[in-house]
């Protein structure tokens, strides 16, 4: 059993899709072990994107992970690292697999509806980021 942290950005839950991804989680044998809707502040935003701060598009992503709420949620399930970036496509929309979240669900490589931890590693550290273990449930 794994845990990876999933979020959904504010293009998606502008759209009022939250439900429609989560389905697609828990209907691929993923689990909700953890979530809040929260608006991040340009510093949680930064901070959580700190990995990229010398990429050329960093300034634009605090803007946009900052511009509406977003849902961040703790999944668990056998392989969930994978399994959820399996699940959720390409980076780019266009690149992006048919059937998967992004490219159901995205508009554009920044608005591109989910985020999903790329590692084991980054899943605990992106997990601590949010939630207290009394909340993984
Ligand atoms: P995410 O998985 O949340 O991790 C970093 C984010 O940066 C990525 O999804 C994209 O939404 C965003 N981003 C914006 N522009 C680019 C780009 N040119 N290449 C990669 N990621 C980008």
């Amino acid at each position: 059993m794994e845990k990876t942290l999933s979020i959904i950005k504010p293009d998606a839950v502008a759209n009022n899709v939250i439900g429609k991804i989560i389905d697609r989680f828990e209907s691929n044998g993923l689990r909700v072990a953890a979530m809040r809707k929260i608006q991040l502040t340009k510093k949680d935003a930064a901070k959580f994107y700190e990995v990229h701060k010398e990429r050329p598009f960093f300034n634009d992503l605090v803007e946009y992970m900052t511009s509406g709420p977003v849902v961040v949620m703790v999944l668990e399930g056998e392989n969930a690292v994978l399994k959820n970036r399996e699940l959720m496509g390409a980076t780019d929309p266009k690149k992006a697999a048919p059937g998967t979240i992004r490219a159901d669900f995205a508009e554009s490589i920044e608005a591109n509806a989910v985020h999903g931890s790329d590692s084991l590693e980054n899943a605990q550290k992106e997990i601590r980021f949010f939630f207290a273990e009394r909340e993984i449930l």
